[in-house]
């Protein structure tokens, strides 16, 4: 990891699409991912392997990280999976990288997964394990780290304790997500920092939704705190269906705009991630993007234009 470059997960095949009214077909989401890839990024979160009466947008999750894998095999394309029969099944289809969620309310992740907190942490733990032992890479979410839908302000110290027994665990990465998008930058920036305190900071990634319009400024936030490793999702498309407000993560246009304009590398191509978004916007039926995509087709049209 270098300090002047940012590694980035686009979300938008597993958050963006888990809440769409319109389903995708695995084709288009194949799609979604080849236009991702165009563009430079390098890691995705490909699908979920949750119970498809929960989320049928990702009942092709078997069928999906099969011809990802195979389409693409120098794609980190990792899965979510809330137990071990996600594992199970994410490992029978051929998944390299798997993300266990634990949320750090007892209510959300009731909602979420239809367990306590307690049990939660168990099942994460387990399913960790067994995922090293079969060779797997991966990350483990801590959902719901500033606020909870549900119980309100995230104590600070149970998003420490938890991220600290996610590391005991060995993830490979530990991501901070901000699932409802109420974070603050100042609040960022305190808790990232005391976050690194206990997460090696190469393994410290944050997950930032846009519902009240602070993405990019809490992305800043967490840069000023040195995290270098962020979830976005193309058009900012996302939410969970689980945690009433969550809206649309933070844009991977306007993250990418941000960073290239503060020395930052990410070999993502602004131009393309375009081609992505307008992509998304087709498949969807509605208009998408994040702040930055007017300005970046304004700027386009004016070059080819010019041409
Ligand atoms: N994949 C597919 N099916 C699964 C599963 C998985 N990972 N885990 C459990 N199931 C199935 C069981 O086999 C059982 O099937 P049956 O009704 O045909 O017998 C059914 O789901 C219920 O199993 P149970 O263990 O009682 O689970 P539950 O009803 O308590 O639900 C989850 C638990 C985790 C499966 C469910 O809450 C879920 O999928 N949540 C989705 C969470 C999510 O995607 N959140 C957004 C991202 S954070
Ligand atoms: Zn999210």
């Amino acid at each position: 990891m270098t300090p002047d470059t940012i590694y980035i997960t686009d979300v938008a095949p597993r958050d963006g699409l888990q809440n769409q009214a319109v389903h995708l077909s695995t084709e288009a989401k194949l799609d979604l991912i080849e236009h991702l890839v165009q563009a430079g990024v390098n890691s995705v979160e490909a699908t979920s392997f949750v119970s498809p009466k929960a989320v049928p947008q990702m009942a092709d999750a078997g069928d999906l990280i099969g011809r990802v894998q195979t389409r693409w095999p120098q794609l980190r394309s990792s899965v979510l999976v809330p137990n071990l029969k996600g594992l199970e099944r994410a490992h029978a289809a051929g998944a390299q990288e798997i993300a266990v969620v634990l949320c750090a309310s007892e209510t959300m992740n009731r909602k979420n997964i239809n367990m306590g907190l307690d049990a939660a942490l168990d099942v994460c733990e387990q399913t960790l394990a067994q995922a090293h032992a079969l060779g797997l890479r991966t990350r483990a979410y801590v959902a719901v780290a500033f606020d909870c839908p549900f119980e309100g302000e995230t104590p600070l110290a149970a998003v420490l304790h938890l991220a600290a027994r996610m590391v005991e665990a060995r993830a490979g990465e530990i991501v901070i997500a901000d699932t409802i998008g109420s974070a603050a930058p100042l609040q960022v920036k305190q808790r990232l920092s005391a976050l690194r305190d206990v997460v090696p900071s190469d393994r410290l990634a944050v997950h930032l939704h846009d519902t009240r319009g602070l993405g990019a400024a809490n992305a800043w936030a967490a840069l000023e705190a040195g995290v270098r490793r962020f979830d976005s999702s193309v058009g900012g498309i996302g939410g969970c269906p689980f945690a009433p407000g969550a809206a649309g993560n933070l844009a991977t246009e306007d993250l990418v705009l941000m960073a290239q304009r503060c020395g930052l590398t990410s070999d993502i191509s602004l131009d393309a991630l375009l081609d992505a978004v307008d992509f998304a916007e087709a498949q969807l039926q509605k208009p998408l993007g994040g702040r930055a995509s007017a300005w970046l087709r304004r700027e386009r049209a004016k070059r080819r234009e010019a041409l």
